[in-house]
């Protein structure tokens, strides 16, 4: 396919990811290299929203280890239960921070950052495999909307994994 991506402005957040998710699956169908299609992922959520930062982090270790994203550079690791993603982790669940300075031991990789949603990834054999981490710049950026979508996201992540 053509690597352009079709991004709708002015409509709902909603309706953009409905627009994306099938240019996702285009994009990484057909190509068996994880990193490659979690690179593009990482670059097609970053493009059509404009979020401050996207990517993911893998479990190596007993550490999460920076792998794909988009945007400024970022903490490499990060230990199991610190931060909204160690906490993501450790809790298997998906976390919705409204403002990133309420949430007790943050990890703030830019001060710029204000908000955030991470949502853990488990691989094709249902095991906990990393997180996506997704960052805004606006206080209360993320609901229940992107945590819908972002989940297709993390699912398709865990089938290449
Ligand atoms: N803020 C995250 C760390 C990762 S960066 O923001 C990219 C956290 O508290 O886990």
């Amino acid at each position: 396919m053509a690597e352009d991506l079709r991004v709708l402005k002015d409509v709902s957040r909603e309706d953009q990811y409905k627009a994306l998710l099938p240019q996702i699956e285009a994009l990484t169908t057909g190509e068996s290299n994880a990193i490659a299609n979690i690179g593009n992922t990482m670059a097609a959520l970053k493009e059509a929203f404009q979020f401050f930062w996207v990517g993911c982090y893998f479990i190596d270790n007993e550490e999460l280890v920076l792998g794909p994203f988009q945007g400024p550079v970022a903490c490499t690791r990060i230990k199991k239960g610190k931060g909204v993603c160690g906490a993501a982790w450790e809790k298997q669940t998906t976390l919705i921070v409204e403002d990133v300075e309420l949430f007790p031991g943050h990890i703030a990789c830019s001060s710029l950052s204000k908000s955030e949603i991470v949502l853990p990834i488990f691989n094709k054999k249902g095991e906990i495999a990393g997180v996506l981490d997704v960052d805004s710049e606006h206080l209360a950026h993320f609901s229940s909307v992107d945590e819908v979508y972002l989940k297709k996201v993390v699912e398709l992540i865990g089938s290449w994994i």
